[in-house]
């Protein structure tokens, strides 16, 4: 397990604390919407941390090509129709450059600022010219506001249960995933970065925001700075 991330429930779970058997059943809401809406059509992308394939399925639907990895073996084999590679994005060098390169599921918020930097500088290594970086970050209050708890038509309820300083500014995130027939828990590490901090961890691995995708804030099309 990668340190300070633990996960309970059915089946197998990744190093970061994940259920391989939630992220089959949870569903996918907006995201592949917000992504055709902010990449040029038949792009071909690279998804960092795709899991089952979540997402990665209706983009393909979309009309997209998409590189999903995935340091999980066990979520990489419910992947279809696209190209998977097993690694730690930190490592990943396919000597490929791409359209879009996908950092999301708030992976930028990791509590290891090297690893966050890694991960950065995984999305510059594989950005084609004129490419984009889409991220996704956490809410401005999601550390502040919880307890907080959303229930899903599918029968899903969702809880933040808390989020805890360990000290250096992270937090330690408790999540419960409760269906009628089962419950997983994730235990994670989250740094919160301030509009200033995200933008700086940004332009650290010469990165600049270009636009905000969502009301919210959370999902952002970078590029490479002038
Ligand atoms: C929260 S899950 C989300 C999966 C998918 N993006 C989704 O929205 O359904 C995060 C995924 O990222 C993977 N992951 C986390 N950190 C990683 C790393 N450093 N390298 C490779 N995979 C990683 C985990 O194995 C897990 O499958």
């Amino acid at each position: 397990m990668r340190a300070g991330h633990q996960g309970t429930g059915p089946g197998t779970i990744t190093p970061d604390g994940c259920a391989v058997e939630l992220y089959s059943r949870l569903p996918v809401g907006a995201d592949p919407d917000i992504v055709a809406a902010a990449v040029p059509a038949g792009a071909h992308i690279l998804e960092l941390g795709c899991g089952v394939g979540r997402v990665t399925h209706p983009l393909l639907e979309r009309g997209f090509t998409v590189t999903a990895v995935d340091e999980s073996p066990e979520m990489l084999d419910r992947v279809r129709g696209a190209r998977t590679v097993c690694a730690p994005i930190e490592d990943l060098d396919l000597g490929e450059s791409f359209d879009v390169v996908m950092l999301t599921s708030f992976l930028v918020h990791s509590a290891d600022v090297g690893l966050r930097r890694a991960l950065l500088r995984t999305c510059v290594r594989h950005l084609a010219a004129g490419g984009c970086v889409l991220i996704q970050r956490e809410g401005a209050d999601w550390h502040t506001n919880v307890p907080r708890e959303r229930a899903d038509p599918s029968g899903l309820t969702v809880r933040i249960a808390s989020a805890e300083p360990v000290g250096d500014g992270v937090n330690s995130v408790y999540a419960e995933y409760v269906f009628p027939d089962a419950t997983w828990t994730q235990t994670f590490l989250s740094r919160p970065l301030t509009d200033e901090q995200f933008d700086a961890a940004l332009a650290e691995e010469g990165l600049t925001a270009q636009a905000y995708l969502t009301d919210d804030r959370t999902w952002v099309r970078a590029g490479l700075a002038a």
